[in-house]
């Protein structure tokens, strides 16, 4: 459990936090589009570059050997993280997109064929519909969703209808970005193995946020990105459960992927090296890494704890505004994230979001990047405020006051 004091030292790791933005303390509630940065993160990749930089994989030189074995180290440190089988497991991509953009052009590519069906739900990021659509225009396989429930809730009843033996793959986020819904992805993962596909778990908002053990979701590809996670940009993973990893053929070639080269042909390297072609994000492997460890230091079940503590007490206080206020997702905070959607009548999301940048609270306003579930819930935007480790009641008690000065305003 996170104390308060351990919370107060926590926070002194983000220094950000004591900006003041237009005069106001930061009250920083947009963590599901990016977290900060402890002052641990910064300093790794600082220390790195300062003084052990090199690239890898290709000198005999020492410091390419240190920087190297920095790398190889981080990737066993994830792997540890979300409980692989093995480091090989872990292949580091530029975000979840990039992953699910791999995935999608690797895998879908190889399996897919005209009539298979593509599982996604409705409230899914386009990040994972998107490289599937164009995966489907090139191989004939369509794309079904799963519908949510009115609570925002997948709807298990139809999960029957929906996968059958032409079900190839099943694509799902794990936690909803719009709604905090978290998907039972292990009931999933069941459904679709009896019919022998498989399912790609998009842990974009889940990663950061709970523990994750992908053995015991028994899940077959993850993906996410370490700028959610307290981690650098231009950081990411895909995680392949090892007995897919040769069905995956490299979706990006290059140099430091191969074996050898001859004028026609080409001899790639094992996984996870013959999916890393190019120079990598060194630097963004070397902070995820030390992200990882902060994580692991607080611990993920008490950053889950206290999530969810928060949201709770978010909620109850939102539902106290009275019918101005409508907010979106599930009631039951045991299966929902620190994400807290909502919509203030007759205020567009966009000037609820301006309006709250006045009072220095930052969240996240418009669509989100689920324009479908936008159009399924018929609704034009949404004011999102998302909470993590960081996150304090005071903070959720200046948002809920500054809602409510703005509602009596619109009244
Ligand atoms: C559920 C979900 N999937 C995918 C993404 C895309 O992540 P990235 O922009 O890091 O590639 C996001 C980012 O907001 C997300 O929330």
């Amino acid at each position: 459990m996170m104390s308060c004091t351990n919370l107060e030292e926590t926070r002194r790791d983000f220094p950000i936090l004591e900006r003041k933005i237009r005069g106001k303390r930061l009250v920083y509630l947009d963590s599901a589009a990016s977290s900060l940065k402890p002052i641990q993160v910064v300093e790794a990749i600082r220390d790195f570059y300062l003084s052990e930089y090199s690239n890898i994989h290709r000198g005999i030189h020492y410091l390419s050997q240190l920087a190297t074995s920095r790398y190889e180290e981080a990737r066993e440190k994830i792997a540890r993280f979300i409980n692989a089988n093995s480091p090989e497991e872990v292949i580091f991509t530029y975000g979840t997109t990039d992953s699910l953009n791999m995935l999608a052009y690797s895998y879908g590519l190889k399996v897919l064929k005209p009539g298979d069906e593509i599982l996604l739900t409705v409230m899914e990021h386009h990040s994972n519909i998107l490289p599937w659509m164009r995966i489907s225009s090139i191989t004939g396989a369509k794309i079904r969703y799963l519908d949510i429930t009115d609570e925002g809730l997948i709807d298990y009843e139809r999960l029957d209808e929906k996968i059958n033996d032409k079900t190839k793959i099943v694509s799902i986020a794990h936690m909803s970005n719009v709604l905090g819904t978290i998907v039972d992805v292990r009931r999933i993962a069941k459904k679709i193995h009896e019919v022998g596909g498989v399912i790609a778990v998009d842990g974009a908002q889940s990663v950061p946020h709970m523990p994750i053990n992908v053995r015991e979701l028994e899940i077959d590809f993850l993906a996410f990105s370490g700028h959610k996670m307290l981690g650098p940009t231009g950081i990411g993973v895909l995680w392949v459960k090892h007995d897919l990893l040769d069905d995956l053929p490299p979706f990006r070639l290059g140099g430091g992927a191969i074996r050898e080269v001859t004028l026609n042909d080409f001899m790639l390297l094992d996984p996870p090296h013959s999916f890393e072609a190019g120079t990598p994000n060194i630097a963004g492997v070397i902070g995820l890494a030390a992200a990882v460890e902060y994580l692991q230091k607080i611990g993920m079940g008490n950053v889950r704890m206290h999530e969810e503590e928060l949201t709770g007490y978010a909620l109850r206080n939102l539902d106290n505004l009275g019918d101005s206020i409508t907010v979106y997702g599930p009631k039951n905070v045991s299966v929902r994230g620190g994400i807290i959607t909502f919509n203030i009548r007759g205020l567009e999301s966009n000037i609820v979001g301006s309006l709250l940048d006045s009072y220095g609270i930052a969240v996240r306003t418009g669509k989100h990047c689920a324009h479908p579930l936008h159009q399924r819930l018929k609704i034009d935007g949404t004011v999102r405020a998302s909470i993590y480790l960081y996150n304090v009641r005071e903070e959720i008690d200046y948002l809920i006051s500054t809602l409510e000065e703005i509602t009596a305003e619109v009244r």
